[in-house]
């Protein structure tokens, strides 16, 4: 779908920005919101550049840079960071040779961190895609993404 196309299907009202952000990264195969696009969408919503990436930089989701198939996301916020975040963190960095905002080199895997995710109940989360995972540790990492990587190699 082009910019155009998105804008028209949710309409070119302000109110719909982020959703329009939201599908024109979600259709990038590279995960991100390049700089034509948002050139095309402050055109079609006439809303000017600096408007948009001032939006868009204001919420962690998005980005303006290319990332992985994946975006993995834990969550940094108090419950999850007492309960194991940054073991968390260091089991994915072992895993996949890659810190904080880096990406595999294989394109897979982009790493980040992100506030709540709404599921406290079961810290330390993260989310891979769309995806929520919970009650983490080494073990249930390694093998989420193991079961990724096999199904992306065959
Ligand atoms: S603090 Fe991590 S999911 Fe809420």
């Amino acid at each position: 779908m082009t910019v155009k196309e998105i804008v028209k299907e949710h309409g070119n009202k302000r109110e719909n920005l982020l959703q329009i952000l939201h599908d024109i990264q979600n259709q990038n195969p590279d995960n991100y919101i390049c700089e034509k696009a948002i050139c095309e969408l402050s055109k079609e919503m006439n809303i000017p550049v600096s408007g948009i990436k001032g939006t868009a930089s204001f919420y962690t989701m998005f980005s303006f840079t290319p990332r992985g198939k994946y975006i993995i996301r834990v969550c940094e916020s108090p419950p999850c960071h007492i309960l194991g975040a940054q073991t968390i963190f260091e089991a994915i960095e072992l895993k996949l040779g890659i810190e904080v905002g880096e990406t595999t080199d294989d394109g897979l895997f982009t790493l980040e961190g992100t506030s709540c995710l709404g599921v406290c109940g079961v810290a330390p989360a993260m989310m891979i895609n769309e995806e929520v995972y919970g009650n983490l540790d080494k073990e249930k990492i390694s093998k989420i993404l193991s079961l990724i990587q096999n199904k992306e190699r065959k």
